[in-house]
């Protein structure tokens, strides 16, 4: 563990002397590409360009203020502006420097090396062929790449059984092709190109918040069979990230969940709560250092209280509220999942 943390630091001036090798940039080796090669006779399909959008025009801190990780879609498709605009956003060139060692993106990128390609699983946008592509960068176009059978339920099932990936109507998938920043950086690219990324990944998420689309940065896959499905050369480039997009159902408002106010609660109120209940699993309340504690096999959680019966959740649920009989007996908990579904668990003891 301690020795892969060294890749995130840096190097003091006499250390750097003495363990940066030369690069290829050094000793005269001709520059990589800046994008990979593709077939003469490739299928490619022209994108809207940035001067032509009318999307995406909310203030930033609004932005800033509203993103989140989103990860429940619709069914809707996504148009191609939209798909155009989170191309353009995240990887779009603006310039390619004269000296051909380097362009110039909407991002920006270690030494303007740009070591990362973006793929896209289509599902559902609206004009295109559901199946793989790549994005040309430079020409601002798409290259239809091949169709994938059953590709739902593949990806899901290739973003480590995360299927809500799989059912996004677009998925995008970086790539590093790392030779492009190690010509020059050598043993310093790695951390490079894993900012590079997150400053992509980031990009993407505000590009959607600002077109009513969400997404969520996914970091567990199959890597080699995520590899195989866009058949790469894993030597020379491999997947690294991937992100879902999709219109997002909004989240229920809590306050429409909660029947009461907001109130301080005591610990006498929490002791009323302990108990156990059940719909598929058991479901099981205790209360621990004066906090309502959700038990649901070797999970526990803390809930925040929201008020005596209502309570606010994380990972079990968004909120619960416990109900009783008339006479004043536990009867159910009322549960509004993560999903934003309404659960009933009965009470057992
Ligand atoms: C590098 C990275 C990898 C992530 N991988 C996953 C993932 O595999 N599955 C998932 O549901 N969320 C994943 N996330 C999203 C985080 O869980 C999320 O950003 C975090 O809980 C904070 O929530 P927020 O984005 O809504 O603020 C990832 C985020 C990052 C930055």
């Amino acid at each position: 563990m301690n020795s892969n943390r060294k890749f995130l630091r840096f190097f003091d001036s006499e250390e750097y002397e003495k363990v940066v090798p030369e690069s290829d940039e050094q000793k005269k080796v001709a520059p990589p590409l800046f994008q990979q090669p593709y077939p003469e006779d490739a299928k490619l399909i022209d994108l809207i360009p940035p001067e032509k959008f009318t999307i995406g025009k909310t203030p930033f801190l609004d932005l800033v203020n509203s993103r989140i990780s989103r990860r429940k879609y619709t069914e809707e498709p996504i148009f191609l502006e939209e798909l155009s605009f989170l191309l353009w956003c995240t990887q779009g060139i603006k310039k390619i420097l004269k000296s051909r060692l380097g362009v110039k993106r909407t991002v920006p990128s270690a030494g303007a090396k740009s070591p990362l390609e973006t793929y896209l699983v289509v599902n559902r946008v609206d004009g295109l062929e559901p199946g793989l592509y790549r994005y040309i960068s430079f020409t601002h176009q798409l290259m239809y790449i091949k169709q994938t059978d059953d590709a739902e339920e593949k990806i899901g099932e290739l973003a480590f059984n995360q299927k809500f990936v799989g059912r996004a109507p677009l998925i995008f998938c970086w790539t590093a092709v790392p030779y492009r920043t190690e010509w020059r950086y050598t043993i310093l690219s790695h951390k490079f190109i894993a900012i590079d990324l997150g400053i992509v990944s980031q990009s993407l998420y505000m590009a959607c918040e600002a077109i009513n689309l969400g997404t969520v940065a996914i970091g567990y896959y199959e890597q080699n069979k995520m590899d195989e499905l866009f058949e790469l050369d894993s030597d020379e480039e491999f997947v690294v990230l991937l992100a879902p997009v999709g219109k997002y159902k909004e989240e229920k408002k809590l306050s429409e969940f909660f029947k009461y106010p907001k109130r301080e609660i005591t610990p006498e109120d929490l002791a009323k709560l302990i108990g156990k209940y059940k719909r598929k699993n058991e479901v099981e309340f205790i209360v621990k250092d004066d906090n309502l504690v959700v038990k649901v096999g070797e999970f526990e959680e803390i809930l925040d209280p929201y008020n005596e019966t209502e309570f606010i959740g994380e990972f079990s649920s968004r909120a619960l509220r416990f109900e009783f009989t008339e006479k004043g007996k536990p009867e159910k908990v009322i549960v509004l999942t993560t999903e934003d579904e309404i659960v009933e668990l009965e009470y057992l003891e």
